[in-house]
């Protein structure tokens, strides 16, 4: 089978074979009894490094955030959230179907959002109104180019959050790439929200598995509806145990993805046609515009993929790139040797 060098997504990695001697070890149980060991040890792990009380395992990154919305709203109520967001895009319309909710969705700069934004959005203590009771954040963000929430920012969010008796959520899919970016714990980032979700399936190289941490009483709340969407599992610390072994060992090379990132934006940035400010790229995912060459998003992906590279068209003119654990700093070179190939130099 040809080999392509996969940058459409960070959850294309498959496990190590480390990894998949750590599954193959893991003591189990039956987790819906709470006696799973592996998973047990996950759980406080990741509560620990995010600073909370607890923290609840789950299949993904999409069940964990809309975990964290039903447990926090009531139907009818609003959720201010950013509008290029991953819980409002590409969550299949959870929000509204599970939870009852409506956004509120406000344009971020590459997804960040100012506090004043947020102060304006909150509806007055009116009964024609939706009551607004959430705040959710994202970071680093996913469509914003992988940028990175400044923890300042949060915590003026989080305060005027608390000022005006509303709760935030975190959707930290990717926290992992800010705190090594910044060199900030998970726990400063996560202390001003009171729910935070993160995803081992992403630039930590896990196959499967997302945790949603916050007070006890939280996930408590957290726990029964998990067992209402079907997210109870069994024998899970099979999985738990890769998660385990991502933490341990595929943390603090997520650096080097960020340095493979920007050496990827200011290699494209030298083509024709090609629109890209590589001092944008903070983490992990670098988003391009072609508008300016002849070709549509989707006919250089298609160019792309001949010369043996996947890449991700998010919009006419827009394509996503992201790298992970398995790509090296080699197949950044020859990423850019093949569009070379399709496209001129400026
Ligand atoms: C920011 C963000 N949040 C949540 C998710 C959802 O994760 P999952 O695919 O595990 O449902 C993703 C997936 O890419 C994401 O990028």
């Amino acid at each position: 089978m040809k080999k392509f060098i996969d940058l459409r997504s960070d959850t294309v990695t498959k496990p190590t074979s480390a990894m998949r001697k750590a599954m193959v070890e893991a003591e189990v149980g039956d987790d819906v009894f709470g006696e799973d060991p592996t998973v047990n040890i996950l759980q406080e792990k990741v509560a620990n490094l995010l600073g909370k009380e607890a923290s609840l395992f789950v299949p993904s990154g999409t069940m964990a955030n809309q975990l964290a919305i039903k447990s926090h709203t009531q139907p009818g109520d609003e959720v201010i959230i950013e509008s290029s967001s991953h819980p409002y895009n590409f969550e299949g319309g959870a929000g509204a179907a599970l939870s009852g909710i409506q956004f509120c969705c406000l344009q971020g700069v590459r997804g960040i959002l100012e506090p004043s934004q947020i102060e304006e959005a909150i509806r007055p203590a009116d009964h024609h109104f939706p009551v607004t009771r959430l705040v959710c954040l994202e970071n680093t963000h996913n469509r914003g180019g992988g940028s990175i929430f400044p923890l300042e920012k949060m915590a003026d969010i989080y305060r005027l959050s608390k000022s005006r008796g509303l709760l935030v959520h975190l959707d930290g899919a990717r926290l992992w790439n800010a705190a090594v970016a910044t060199q900030i714990k998970p726990s400063e980032y996560a202390q001003w929200a009171d729910s935070v979700s993160v995803c081992l399936s992403k630039g930590l190289g896990a196959p499967i598995g997302s945790l949603v941490a916050g007070s006890k009483l939280f996930v408590d709340r957290v726990h029964r509806f998990r067992k209402m969407f079907g997210g109870g599992m069994r024998q899970v610390g099979i999985i738990a145990a890769a998660g385990i072994y991502a933490l341990d060992h595929h943390l603090e090379r997520l650096r080097e993805d960020h340095q493979n990132a920007k050496r990827l934006a200011v290699g494209l940035k030298e083509f024709k046609g090609v629109s890209v400010d590589p001092r944008h790229v903070e983490t992990n995912i670098v988003i391009i515009d072609v508008a300016g060459s002849a070709m549509k998003g989707s006919q250089l992906v298609e160019a792309m993929k001949k010369g043996g590279v996947l890449i991700h068209a998010i919009g006419n003119t827009q394509i996503r790139l992201v790298t992970h654990l398995d790509v090296t700093a080699e197949d950044i070179e020859k990423t850019l040797k093949v569009i070379g190939e399709i496209l001129a130099k400026k």
